[in-house]
């Protein structure tokens, strides 16, 4: 099997190292010529564990290739994949699908008109995408043999080579049986491990991903605000959600409080989705909802950090552990740290922060931060700590360390990484989320 897949994001750049492991020969496209130079020369534009090694290996075997030139890679190939970017709209929230539909007119010229070629969109698209390209097809040049299938990523960033390779499910929408062959045969070794297929239609295949990212965002949110009742009740929000999540109805995963979900697909996402059903007369409320919660949680978390600095941040030394939307990732898009960090500033804070990848991305991001080399150096002489980011290697500090090295030992924890009678155990004030205070 051959394929192409343009774009090479986090969607694209793993689906193509992915499927080349598959043993599916395939060349991967985009219109950044630095960026196909890089990949060329092996490396890995994007911070994901595992994924220079799966590139470097396929390339060698002469599986996976990188180009600029999309109309030599689309030449006899089985598939397309189209996996450009789908941002948010300025202005209206709704998907921006110009590149997807460029990209749908660019292979459309360049396609064989004598081989029968599936063109796949894997970019998280809204519901009539898929129609909307195969009509742009259709119209860009006549006498084409060919389907359009959806076939949505349901990759996590940090975990994306795993998601891929032993997925869950996987979703494909395809309306002939010339298109559902060829997807299955992409898909044989997930075929071969027992992976559920969802064999559906276009729409349901495009509204499953929305409504995946949905749900997730709206546990998260549920259990955030669980998290806030918990504080004012005196409950702990771990164990609530250890109680609730034991439940095989409900489930345990995605039931972690914190400062608020942030990342290129979430907050992206439930709004293009919210919009898309406000649009066709059947609004999702409780996604409405969610978006308003989430977006205020964000903003009121830097309020957190203030109050364990007794009211006031003026003049006062803050350090940060972690800036990015989760760890295991360079990815500062929708991160929590963008709301906290330049609140502080504007109270008269002087910010001093840590992250293990994200730094680089980061800089533009916050002005003003002073980066630090390591944990210890964002600690050093701070007021208040706070921790945004779930990194493993701020799981294990040396707390005496950390104590011996702050004005105060005043430790506010937005991720729940360490336990309250611990940390008052090692002499620390201490504040997490949804679980008892400890001085
Ligand atoms: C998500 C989906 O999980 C994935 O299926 C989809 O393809 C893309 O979007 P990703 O954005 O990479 O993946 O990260 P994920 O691990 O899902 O986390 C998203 C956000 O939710 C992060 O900000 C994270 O901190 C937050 N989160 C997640 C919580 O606050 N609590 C949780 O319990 C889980």
């Amino acid at each position: 099997m051959r394929i192409a897949v343009i774009g090479t994001g986090y969607v694209g750049l793993v689906s193509g190292a992915c499927f080349s492991e598959f043993g599916v020969t395939t060349v991967c496209v985009d219109k950044d010529a630095s960026k196909i130079e890089r990949l060329n020369r092996g490396e890995i534009p994007i911070f994901e564990p595992g994924l220079d090694d799966l590139v470097a290996k396929n390339a060698k075997a002469g599986r996976l290739s990188f180009t600029t030139d999309l109309a030599a890679a689309v030449k006899g190939v089985d598939a397309v994949f189209i996996a450009v970017g789908t941002p948010s709209r300025r202005g209206d929230g709704h998907a921006d699908l110009s590149y997807v539909y460029a990209a749908a007119q660019e292979v459309a010229l360049a396609l064989d008109p004598d081989r029968y070629t599936v063109i796949v969109t894997k970019s998280t698209v809204p519901v009539g995408t898929g129609r909307e390209v195969a009509r742009i097809i259709g119209e860009t040049r006549s006498g084409l043999d060919f389907d359009v299938c959806s076939n949505p990523e349901f990759l996590r960033e940090g975990a994306a080579i795993a998601d891929f390779m032993r997925p869950d499910r996987v979703v494909i929408g395809a309306e002939s049986d010339r298109a559902r062959a060829v997807m299955k045969a992409l898909y044989r070794p997930l075929y071969l491990i027992e992976t559920p297929i969802v064999m559906t239609s276009l729409e349901t295949s495009e509204l499953i991903k929305y409504a995946a990212n949905t749900f997730l965002a709206t546990k998260i949110t549920f259990i955030n605000e669980v998290a806030d009742l918990c504080e004012k009740v005196g409950a702990n929000v771990h164990d609530v959600a250890k109680g609730i999540g034991l439940d095989g109805r409900i489930g345990r995963k995605f039931l972690h409080a914190g400062a608020g979900y942030g990342g290129s697909c979430f907050p992206k996402d439930t709004l293009a989705l919210a919009r898309t059903a406000a649009d066709v007369g059947s609004p999702l409320r409780i996604v409405e909802t969610v978006i308003d919660i989430n977006d205020k949680r964000k903003k009121s978390m830097a309020g957190r950090i203030v109050a364990a600095a007794n009211g006031t941040v003026e003049g006062k030394r803050i350090g940060i552990l972690g800036v990015t939307f989760k760890p295991n990732t360079d990815d500062m898009r929708d991160a929590p740290s963008l709301d906290i960090i330049p609140e502080l500033q504007r109270l008269g804070a002087t910010v001093q922060a840590y992250d293990p990848a994200g730094m680089q991305e980061a800089e533009h991001l916050l002005p003003g931060v002073v980066w630090c080399a390591d944990a210890y150096a964002a600690i050093q002489d701070t007021d208040v700590l706070a921790i945004i980011t779930e990194w493993n290697e701020f799981r294990a500090l040396d707390l005496d360390r950390v104590r011996r090295s702050m004005k105060a030992p005043v430790l506010v924890d937005l991720r729940n990484i360490y336990n309250p009678d611990d940390m008052s155990a090692a002499g620390f004030t201490y504040t997490s989320i949804g679980r008892p205070a400890r001085r």
